[in-house]
């Protein structure tokens, strides 16, 4: 079984500050790593959706670059509105080889029995993110090249509603032209998505739209028209997707903390079915 392990918006912060007045982001980052770490089986490899820094800054790299650098699979980093091109690659370039050297950080990794695709969807400067018709081409292409292999596509900002109006006004700009092409491809199993900070599921595109929560703070749950977004201390957690021939992708959340546990289920004496095994 391939075993995806998907982080996000980490919101790294230089040593010494604290973001959105006092989340330790930084420590939390290195407390998502060690989670990951201590997973029995391990993940094959390792997605990161996007706003890896809180600002773009080359010493938030440099803590990102280090925290990553203790897994021993494969990671993949995809920028955020939060991240900076170029800053990203001089930092993190020589140990993530994968990454374009200038222009948009495409790329697709295949050597997983599903194909990762990644998508870069920063406009710079802005909230919102982009598609443009370059970065539709480029994937046009990509799909076209790898039918008939299971694919999860990973982009930062979402390109389907959520229902939430703080989250919904930051997404995807471009996001008709990017569902007419994946909607033409039956291989993409989930569209991987960060930035709202909070665990999503959809129906997209004839394939499954998912958000990933941050390893930092999150979105609080606001369904009331008109409200603006607030974070919420809630518990931070990554996604972890698996696949299998037998099974297609299946994808669970993996809260980041001690919770207690796990503990062997006793059932009570009045529970009305049979034990499953002995
Ligand atoms: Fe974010
Ligand atoms: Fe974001």
């Amino acid at each position: 079984m391939l075993i995806i392990a998907q982080l996000s918006d980490f919101h790294v912060r230089p040593r010494g500050s604290t973001g959105y007045g006092d989340v330790d982001t930084s420590a939390m980052f290195r407390a998502a790593v060690d989670a990951v770490l201590a997973m029995d089986p391990r993940p094959d490899c390792v997605v990161v959706s996007g706003d890896l820094t809180d600002c773009g800054l080359d010493e938030e790299y440099q803590i990102v670059a280090d925290g990553l650098a203790k897994l021993p699979m494969p990671v993949f980093v995809i920028p955020g509105n939060h991240d900076r091109r170029e800053q990203l690659v001089r930092s993190l370039g020589s140990r993530h080889a994968y990454l374009p050297r200038g222009g948009f950080i495409n790329f697709v990794e295949d050597r997983f029995p599903v194909r990762l695709i990644c998508l870069d969807s920063v406009e710079a400067g802005e909230t919102y993110g982009s598609f443009c018709a370059a970065r539709q081409r480029w994937l046009r292409e990509t799909l076209a090249a790898g039918r008939g292999k299971p694919t999860a596509i990973v982009i930062h900002h979402p390109p389907f509603l959520v229902g939430v109006d703080g989250m919904d006004e930051l997404r995807l700009t471009d996001a008709a032209a990017l569902e007419a092409i994946i909607r033409e491809h039956r291989q993409v199993e989930r569209v991987l998505c960060g930035h709202y900070h909070r665990a999503i599921t959809v129906r997209y595109a004839g394939t499954v739209g998912y958000v990933a929560p941050s390893t930092a703070h999150q979105v609080a749950l606001d369904l009331r028209p008109g409200t603006s977004n607030r974070f919420v201390m809630e518990p931070p957690a990554f996604a972890v997707h698996t696949w299998r021939p037998d099974m297609g992708m299946t994808s669970h959340l993996m809260p980041i903390g001690d919770y207690g546990g796990p503990f062997d289920i006793v059932l009570a004496g009045d529970y009305p079915g049979r034990a499953a095994h002995a």
